[in-house]
C-alpha cells in the first residue's frame, strides 16, 4: 500500500545554529544534565543490584559519568523467560495501542533531548551536530515504525474468496526477539531496533554495546513511561558473553543485530544450530566504503564531501568513506585540497562547539588506529596527518595506497585511503569494490551519466549516493543497510523493515 512508503507523519525539526538564542538555550540545558546514571538490567521493570562498574568520558578519561551494574547469565535466562511470558500480553494489545505508546516516547524524547544530548556527548564522545541528529533519528524511528505499524498489524487483509470460504492474511509478533546493538549509534540504533520489534508485536530484549549502557537504560526506561509493559521490554547491559548466551536461548524467536561482520557470522552460526526452531537474524553490519571520483567532478565539492564522509564523527560511522578512488589526471588537485581542508578541523572534547573531530570510542579503538596509521606510514604514502591532542583522541590520516588490496579490513576511525586510477580502468576499480566483499555504501561523483548508471548497476551497495557525501541517511527517505557481508537487510528507516520482525499467519473459513 502507498502508505506503507509515505505514512502519515513528519520528520523531527533540527536546531538552526545561526539562532544564537535557540543555540544557547540549547547548550545551558545540556550543560545542566550532569547528574551520574547507574544503569542496570531491568527484567520486568526489576532493577538488578550487584557490583557497580564506573565509566568515565571517552573525553576525558577521568570524568566519572555513571556506573553500571552488568546482566549476569543467570539474569539472561530469566531475561528470556519473562520476556516470553510478556509476548502473549504485548501480541495481542491492539497494533494502535502500541503505536501509541511508540508516538509517546518520541514526544518524550523531544521533551527530553537536551538530557540525551547529554548523554550522547558524556557516554558516546559525540559533537552536538551529531548528538542532534542522533536524537532526531531516534524520535524519527518512533513515528515512522509507529504510522507504518497502525497500518501493517491493524488489520488483516482480506484475500479472495474464489471456493466460497473467507481467506484474510495478517501479520502478529514472532516471540522474543533479542535486539544486539553498537555503541556508535547508541540511542538511535537502540531505539530504532527495539520499537521496530515491539510495534511488530514481540517481546524484546534488549542488549546494548558494553560501551554505551547509560543511554539504553534511559531510553528503556522513558519506554516504559511512553507505555510500553514492563513485561514487554527488557534490558540486559553486558559484553558479547551476554548477547552470546541471549542467542542460544531455546526461546528466542528472532535476533536484530547491528555491529561487526565478524560477530554477525557468529550469531549466525548459533542460530543455524538449533534444532528446535529456525530463527531469522536481521544483521546491519561493517563495510570497506568506497567513492569514486571522475575527472568531472566539482574539485570544491569533491573535497567538501570527501572530508565528512570520512571523518565527521571520527571517522566512527558504519557509513564512512575508507578508500577513495580518484580518476589519475585529477588526483593530485583532489588530495591537495582534501588535505588543505582537513588542516582546519579541529580535534578535541566535542563539549566545545568549535569541534569537529570528538574522541574515539575506548582506548582499544584507539590501540587498533594507531596500530594500522603506523602501518600506513611504513606501507603507504603520506598526505595529511593531523596533530592529535592528549587523550583518547586520533587525528584524521590521509594515505595514498599502490593498491586498493592493501586494505582488508574496515578501519573505524578517521583515517582515508586513497587510490589513483587510470580513466580506462574504472572496471577495474568496480572489481577492486566488488572483492572487498562488503556492499554498504558507496559515492559517485561524476557528471556522465552513464559512469553513474554503469556503477550502480554493477555493485551491490545498499546506500548509493552521487555528488554528495555518503552519510546521515535520514529516517523514511533514505532506508538503510548494506548488502553481502554488509548485513541482510531489510533496510532500517524503510517500508520493509516492519514486516521482517513478524510472522504472517493465513486464516481460512468455510463460511
Ligand atoms: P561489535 O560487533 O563488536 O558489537 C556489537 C554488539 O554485539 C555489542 O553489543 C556487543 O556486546 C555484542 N556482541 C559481541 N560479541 C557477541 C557475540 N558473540 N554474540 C552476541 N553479541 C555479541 O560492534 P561495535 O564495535 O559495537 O560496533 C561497530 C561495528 O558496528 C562496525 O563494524 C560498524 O560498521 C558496525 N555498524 C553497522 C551499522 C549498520 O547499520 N550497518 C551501524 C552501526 C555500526
Ligand atoms: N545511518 C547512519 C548513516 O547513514 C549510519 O550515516
Amino acid at each position: 500500500p502507498a502508505d506503507l512508503y509515505r505514512p502519515e507523519r513528519k520528520n523531527s525539526r533540527g536546531l538552526e545554529f545561526g539562532d544564537r538564542a535557540a543555540l544557547h538555550g540549547l547548550l545551558a540545558s545540556v550543560a545542566a544534565e550532569t547528574a551520574p546514571v547507574i544503569a542496570t538490567s531491568l527484567i520486568g521493570g526489576k532493577a538488578a543490584t550487584g557490583q557497580a562498574r564506573e565509566l568515565f568520558s571517552p573525553a576525558d578519561p577521568a570524568k566519572l559519568i555513571g556506573r553500571v551494574i552488568e546482566a549476569t547469565i543467570d539474569d539472561a535466562n530469566a531475561a528470556m523467560v519473562t520476556a516470553r511470558a510478556g509476548f502473549f500480553g504485548w501480541s495481542r494489545t491492539a497494533a494502535a495501542t502500541r503505536a501509541s505508546a511508540l508516538d509517546r516516547a518520541a514526544e518524550l524524547l523531544e521533551q527530553r533531548a537536551a538530557r540525551f544530548i547529554a548523554l550522547l556527548q558524556r557516554e558516546g564522545g559525540k559533537t552536538l551536530d551529531d548528538a542532534i541528529s542522533e536524537v532526531r533519528e531516534a524520535i524519527d524511528f518512533c513515528r515512522y515504525y509507529a504510522a507504518q505499524g497502525r497500518d501493517l498489524f491493524g488489520n488483516s487483509e482480506a484475500m479472495p474468496g474464489p471456493t466460497g470460504e473467507s481467506n484474510a492474511l495478517a501479520l502478529r509478533g514472532r516471540g522474543v526477539f533479542v535486539a544486539i546493538s553498537p555503541w556508535n549509534f547508541p540511542l538511535a540504533i537502540f531505539s530504532g531496533q527495539v520499537t521496530a520489534a515491539l510495534m511488530a508485536g514481540n517481546a524484546v530484549v534488549a542488549k546494548p554495546a558494553e560501551q554505551a549502557p547509560l543511554i539504553a537504560f534511559e531510553a528503556v526506561r522513558l519506554l516504559h513511561e511512553a507505555g510500553v509493559p514492563a513485561s514487554a521490554l527488557h534490558l540486559l547491559p553486558g559484553d558479547g558473553r551476554i548477547g552470546a548466551a541471549l542467542t542460544a536461548h531455546p526461546d528466542v524467536a528472532g535476533v536484530a543485530f547491528t555491529g561487526s561482520t565478524e560477530v554477525a557470522r557468529a550469531i549466525n552460526r548459533t542460530l543455524a544450530a538449533k534444532d528446535n526452531a529456525i530463527v531469522p537474524l536481521i544483521a546491519e553490519t561493517g563495510g570497506i566504503n568506497a567513492m569514486i571520483v571522475d575527472a568531472t567532478a566539482l574539485p570544491e565539492q569533491v573535497a567538501d564531501d570527501v572530508l565528512t564522509s570520512a571523518f565527521r564523527s571520527a571517522g566512527q560511522r558504519c557509513s564512512a568513506l575508507r578508500i577513495l578512488f580518484v580518476q589519475e589526471d585529477v588526483a593530485d588537485r583532489m588530495i591537495e585540497m582534501a588535505s588543505g581542508a582537513a588542516r582546519e578541523l579541529k580535534i578535541g572534547d566535542p563539549i566545545d562547539t568549535s569541534v569537529h573531530i570528538g574522541p574515539v570510542i575506548d582506548a582499544d579503538a584507539k590501540t587498533r588506529l594507531d596500530s594500522h596509521i603506523a602501518r600506513m606510514k611504513r606501507e603507504a604514502r603520506v598526505h595529511f596527518e593531523g596533530i592529535v591532542p592528549t587523550g583518547q583522541y586520533v587525528a584524521p590520516h590521509i594515505f595514498e595506497l599502490a593498491s586498493a588490496s592493501q586494505l582488508t579490513e574496515e578501519v573505524f576511525g578517521p583515517i582515508l585511503h586513497v587510490v589513483r586510477y587510470p580513466a580506462e580502468r574504472l572496471d577495474g576499480v568496480l572489481a577492486s569494490i566488488e572483492r572487498t566483499g562488503y556492499g554498504l555504501t558507496l559515492g559517485i561523483h561524476s557528471r556522465i551519466d552513464d559512469v553513474v548508471e554503469t556503477v550502480i548497476d554493477r555493485l551491490a551497495v545498499g546506500n548509493v549516493y552521487v555528488n554528495r557525501n555518503i552519510i546521515g541517511a535520514v529516517v523514511g527517505v533514505q532506508p538503510f543497510g548494506g548488502s553481502r557481508l554488509s548485513g541482510t537487510g531489510p533496510k532500517a528507516g524503510g517500508p520493509h523493515y516492519l514486516a521482517r520482525f513478524a510472522t504472517e499467519q493465513t486464516v481460512t473459513v468455510n463460511t
